[in-house]
């Protein structure tokens, strides 16, 4: 005999859990079930430990989406101040670290503990270490058979998130899921994730490893100014894995290695300043001393600096300014933060996130083909389109 509940969520992530008290909130009797032995494991492990778990600027400019105008309606009905309201009211202390991003001041549990103590005031059941073999639909709604037992429902959210970090859980099940009821999915790929280098490109950067320095990473229209970092097989740091979401194989990424600098002024001033220094020198004052010097030995001319005229500077002022970058790849999913593309937003509603063709079919958070940047966007959206949903089952 199937167990019934009016709602049944499948996935215990930051999406799953929001969807799950909001629902249990206005009375439904709600299921939660998540394969992993806990739940929240990718908050718990979010922001550094701190979660990283809402952007006070957030706006539907933050996101990635094949129609980005999707995420508006969500985004607007349970905006940063609703999260944040919940996390004063819970008494946990947070701190914005910078660009609005708000960070517990001592550890992500405290977020998870919130969640979990909101979904048992709302009478929620949660199940982990409980999973789904397979989803039909019938008279009565949709029918589960789980590893422990048959459970039914009018709803089904699904909440089982993206492919980033396999190792914590992931599953391509909600793709599958939205397969099988008749919804497109995107091409997915990793996002928010370090980029590697290849063949001498790899050679060229290897023993700069752990070098961090600001840069303004550009690809196509779009740019992100923050620090990139040097790592042994590649590059990351914040504004790396910020592009990374808009970078595919064979696209041109440039690096303005003095973002905010006019390069051909500066160095101009330093011609006037310092004639007999040489380039190494004078990139040193504003690079790390060693890029400073790789710049010299690889891609440009080391002599005094008086001896280069006006031309000779502008060349070495463009490469200054749009350093391209040859990628060869990314990390892929197992260190991507998220995972872009997914289920196709024409099949669902902005305003429930609701199957189109489905009725009673919902789905949210990451599984959808929306993506945000780094900085607490990607749980705004968890916790918006959970709300959203929990609303409406
Ligand atoms: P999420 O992946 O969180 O949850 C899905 C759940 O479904 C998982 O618990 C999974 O085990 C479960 N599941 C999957 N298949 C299942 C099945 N068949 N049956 C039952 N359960 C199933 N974002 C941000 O805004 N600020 C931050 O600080 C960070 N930091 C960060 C660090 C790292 C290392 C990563 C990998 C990611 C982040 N993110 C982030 C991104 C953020 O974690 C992500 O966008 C949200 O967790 C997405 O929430 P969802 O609930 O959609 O999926």
């Amino acid at each position: 005999m199937a167990r019934s509940f009016d709602v049944v969520v499948i996935g215990g992530g930051a999406a799953g859990l929001m969807c799950a008290l909001t629902a249990g909130q206005r009375g439904r009797r709600v299921l939660l079930v998540e394969h992993a032995n806990r739940v929240g494991k990718k908050i718990l492990m979010s922001g550094g430990g701190r979660c990283n778990f809402t952007n006070t600027g957030t706006s539907p400019a933050n996101y990635l989406s094949a129609n980005p105008h999707f995420c508006k309606s969500a985004l607007a009905r349970y905006t940063p101040a609703d999260f944040i309201a919940m996390v004063e009211r819970h008494g946990i202390a947070y701190h914005e670290k910078e660009l609005g991003q708000l960070f517990c001041d001592e550890s992500s549990k405290l977020i998870v503990r919130m969640l979990v103590d909101e979904c048992s005031a709302a009478g929620v059941d949660i199940q982990t270490g409980c999973s789904v073999e397979s989803v039909s639909q019938g008279d009565g709604g949709f029918q589960l058979r789980t590893s422990i037992g048959s459970v039914s429902s009018p709803s089904l959210v699904v909440a089982s998130g993206g492919l980033s970090i396999p190792s914590m859980g992931a599953t391509g099940f909600g793709y599958q899921l939205a397969q099988q009821f008749g919804h497109q999915l995107l091409p997915t790929r990793a996002g928010l994730v370090p980029l590697t280098l290849s063949g001498k490109h790899q050679q060229r950067f290897a023993d700069l490893s752990g070098l961090s320095l600001p840069v303004q990473a550009r690809c196509g229209k779009q740019s992100f100014r923050n620090f990139m970092l040097v790592t042994h097989r590649g590059i990351s740091g914040p504004a790396i894995l910020q592009i990374s979401s808009y970078w595919q194989a064979g696209d041109d990424l440039r690096l303005d290695l003095l973002p905010g600098e006019d390069a051909l002024a500066w160095l101009l001033e330093q011609q006037r300043q310092r004639p007999a220094a040489e380039l190494k020198t004078v990139l040193a004052e504003a690079l790390p001393k060693r890029f400073a010097q790789r710049l010299c030995e690889v891609w440009l001319p080391n002599r005094p600096i008086r001896q280069f005229n006006q031309p000779q500077l502008r060349e070495v002022a463009s490469l200054l300014q749009a350093f391209p970058l040859v990628a060869s790849g990314t990390e892929g999913y197992r260190t991507a933060e998220v995972t872009l593309g997914g289920v196709d937003t024409d099949g669902i509603s902005s305003s429930t996130l609701q199957s189109k063709n489905v009725p009673g079919l919902f789905f949210i958070g990451e599984v959808v083909d929306v993506t945000g940047w780094l900085g607490g966007y990607n749980f705004q959206w968890a916790w918006a389109s959970g709300h959203a949903a929990g609303q409406a089952v």
